[in-house]
């Protein structure tokens, strides 16, 4: 796919009905967010940042009343449908979520659920055997094979989170988008988060939104930064 573009989101607003009220999740909002660059969203708890990355990949719950459009090149991702969006999910975005072990499927081996983002790209069984190999092996875990024979419990947080990169990078999206990657993590792990950013620039990924309340993340890893409002 690679259109490789910038993301452009105008008038972009989402609201709730929770108990008859009325909630603005994300007040309208304009916004270009660049290719090419890391961008920080910085910002204060239920200020929208994770709906606007939702908003972003479409994974906004059916009920949620969203206006305003979301371009990526020539395409209004506000409007396409489900399929296109399955299609373009894996090859434009790569989502790391605000908790990688809710979004590993806990009864399938990790070896399986990075098959599934290779098989996009290779046909060939003996890539794909190698390819996870080396995408695992690229994240700092030693003992491959034992990773790719694991079910997500048998991984720390840490570890998921490094998995779940992974899996993300192995469909090679133009974008990558993660929501409080750092999140819960002690501080060693956190550090390593960044490394694991860096790697993920270094594999030609360069375009990523980042989500995070993680000030040492944003000095040390964001070119751009963003403070929706309240
Ligand atoms: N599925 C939902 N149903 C109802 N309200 C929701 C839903 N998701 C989010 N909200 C509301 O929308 C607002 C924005 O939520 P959001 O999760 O984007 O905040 P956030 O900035 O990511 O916060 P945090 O820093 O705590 O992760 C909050 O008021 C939240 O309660
Ligand atoms: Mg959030």
């Amino acid at each position: 796919m690679n259109l490789n573009s910038d993301i452009k989101l105008e008038n972009f607003q989402v609201k709730f009905i929770t108990r008859g009220q009325e909630v603005k999740a994300l007040r309208n909002t304009d916004l270009i967010i660049k290719k090419n660059k890391v961008t920080g969203i910085i910002g204060e708890t239920g200020c929208g940042k994770s709906v606007l990355a939702l908003g972003i990949l479409g994974l906004l719950p059916k009920y949620a009343i969203v206006d305003g459009n979301i371009y990526y090149d020539s395409l209004n991702l506000k409007k396409i449908n489900k399929k296109e969006r399955a299609k373009y999910l894996g090859n434009i975005f790569g989502y790391i979520p605000q908790n990688p072990g809710e979004s590993l499927n806990p009864i399938r081996k990790i070896k399986q659920q990075i098959k599934e983002s290779l098989r996009l790209i290779y046909n060939q069984k003996n890539d794909i055997y190698n390819k996870s190999r080396e995408l695992i092996g690229m994240f700092g875990f030693e003992d491959v094979e034992r990773v790719l024979n694991s079910y997500p419990f048998q991984l720390s947080g840490g570890m998921q989170q490094r998995v779940l990169a992974a899996i993300c990078i192995a469909s090679d999206p133009d974008w990558i988008i993660a929501d409080e990657p750092t999140k819960g993590l002690d501080k060693k792990v956190q550090k390593d988060t960044i490394k694991v950013f860096n790697k993920i620039r270094d594999q030609g990924i360069e375009s990523m939104l980042i989500i995070t309340h993680d000030i040492t993340l944003v000095k040390d890893f964001c070119d751009e930064l963003i403070v929706p409002r309240l």
